[in-house]
């Protein structure tokens, strides 16, 4: 049967939509809240990227919320926008109000359909939560076209029940059926049946979209979403490097390209820039603080990186020996072409864009330069991992509203350990002296004292960009004020220095989730 959908009209029948949820899903899971001006770059690059849609955020959420959805729907040009909602009206209208701008929009809708939740977190029945689909798909319907709906807790929904409430929902008009595994406890069996069944079972079913979104409590994000693929799926939900609540998200790059790797089994076609899924993921990784594990599918170190002599000798006289999709494909480069005190700027420039830092404006470009140059005549090697850490803090963290001025520490075996320490708070430059038990210690204590707060510090932790002496050191910092936790990140080859900026890289987000009132009943 063809589809014909409000945005993407009438769907080849190997077309499938990819829906992003890293601005969402992902955003909304401890230690990743980014703000304003980092939504908006992780938005364009996800443009570029290609997805097709962007789950942009929830605007009810908070003031900041709405106004970045509004932001990201007036400045973003090419996926469709979308704003969660519950199934109040409030809810919707502040969802219709947020993607407004955008040409191409949708409201997502939520409502929990499993007996759990209907039971104990909604408290409401089985006719409830009918009455409650019909009436918001029908307000959303008021503000564009393209309304998703989706039944939280779907996996564990009396199927039944679960037939009902889709098919309600079609009646009302949602354009795209979602039945997420939200607790991440199906298997890729269960997946396929279920889609399996609704379009048997469902009156229209056929005529709408049905999309999948899996966490990965169990591990099976990936393969339940292929299995719903498999299934007559024709959207997937995903974050980048899987990202999301609790153990997070089916990962965009592991899906994509286990797409395009294996047509043979999955025949259809997401249009994704595969070339752009490393400098993605990297910004996410850059400006959230949290690095992928090193044998992370895809965008890991480790990824391609052949150890075992056997395996060497085999990818240099074939690469399809070892390599079952080319790391150029997802945007690996060949060369790490290393950069020295020599480089200049045009050169840092190129490299700054290979890396994924799109345009750099002037300003942000002479700093991270000089950062650059700074470093490189403390190290002998500038590797790409080197550059990457370094600019962080001028071209990602540059709207953060405390910035590291400088930083000068006394310590030693018959010294009092002494940091002076000159920060810039909403552009007024403050500056202190402390003592403490040690250099770091001594200057957290004068962080405190520029900016008073009264989180507290759980975790510290240093390790190293890349190796030798001369390393820059890499710090993280763990804050937790009111229950919330954040963690910051740091580099400098000098280890206070990097321990500084850890820690003020934290503090900027927790000011971020200050702004934040989380509604209730939102879940995974
Ligand atoms: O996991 C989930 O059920 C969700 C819904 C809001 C779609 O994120
Ligand atoms: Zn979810």
């Amino acid at each position: 049967m063809t589809i014909n959908h409000p945005n993407f009209g009438v769907l080849a029948d190997d077309r499938v939509i990819i829906f992003d949820t890293t601005l969402r899903d992902g955003e909304q899971s401890p230690g990743f809240s980014m703000n304003l001006q980092e939504k908006l770059r992780m938005a364009e690059a996800l443009a570029e990227l290609g997805v097709d849609v962007m789950e942009a955020g929830f605007p009810i959420a908070s003031p900041g919320d709405f106004e970045s959805v509004f932001e990201i729907a007036k400045a973003i040009k090419g996926p469709v926008i979308c704003g969660l909602a519950r199934t109040g009206r409030a809810d919707i209208i502040r969802a219709g109000e947020a993607i407004a701008p955008a040409a191409r929009r949708r409201i997502h809708t939520f409502i929990s359909t499993s007996a759990l939740h209907m039971k104990y977190k909604l408290r409401m029945s089985e006719e409830d939560v009918l009455a409650a689909t019909t009436d918001s798909v029908t307000l959303a319907r008021q503000y564009t076209d393209d309304v998703e709906w989706s039944a939280e807790d779907g996996s564990r929904t009396d199927p039944d029940f679960l037939c009902r409430c889709v098919e309600a929902a079609i009646r009302a008009g949602a354009t795209t059926i979602n039945i997420p595994d939200t607790v991440g406890y199906a298997l890729p069996a269960d997946m396929a049946r279920i889609f399996t069944m609704v379009l048997e079972r469902v009156p229209g079913a056929d005529k709408i979209v049905l999309s999948t979104h899996n966490h990965n409590d169990l591990g099976l994000a990936v393969a339940n979403t292929l299995a719903a693929v498999a299934a007559g799926v024709r959207q997937i939900e995903c974050t980048i490097n899987g990202i999301g609540e609790r153990a997070g998200n089916a990962s965009l790059e592991e899906v994509v390209m286990a797409i395009r790797t294996r047509p043979d089994a999955v025949p259809c076609k997401p249009n994704i820039v595969t070339q752009n899924i490393l400098k993605t993921s990297r910004l996410l990784s850059t400006i959230t603080g949290f690095d992928v594990q090193p044998n992370k599918a895809i965008v890991g170190r480790n990824a391609f990186a052949h150890e075992s002599g056997i395996h060497q000798d085999g990818v240099l006289k074939n690469a399809a020996t070892y390599e079952i999709m080319t790391p150029e494909s997802v945007g690996w480069t060949k060369t790490n072409l290393v950069m020295g005190k020599h480089s200049g700027r045009a050169a840092f420039r190129d490299k700054l864009r290979a890396l994924g830092y799109g345009e750099v404006g002037d300003n942000q470009l002479n700093d991270a330069f000089r950062r650059f140059k700074d470093l490189a005549d403390r190290k002998k090697v500038v590797y790409d991992e080197d550059i990457v850490a370094l600019v962080d803090d001028e071209v990602v963290r540059g709207h953060d509203r405390i910035r590291l001025v400088s930083l000068d520490v006394h310590s030693g075996s018959k010294t009092k350990p002494t940091a002076t320490m000159e920060l810039e708070i909403d552009g007024e430059a403050v500056s202190a002296t402390e003592t403490g038990d040690g250099p770091v210690d001594a200057t957290f204590i004068a962080i405190r004292t520029l900016f008073p707060h009264e989180a507290t510090l759980r975790l510290y932790s240093v390790g190293a960009v890349t190796e030798g002496t001369d390393a820059q050191a890499k710090v993280t910092v763990r804050l937790e004020e009111g229950g919330k936790m954040v963690d910051g990140q740091g580099s400098d080859t000098d280890t206070i220095v990097a321990s500084a900026r850890a820690y003020i890289h934290a503090l900027n987000k927790l000011l971020v989730k200050r702004t934040r009132t989380e509604p209730a009943a939102l879940s995974a």
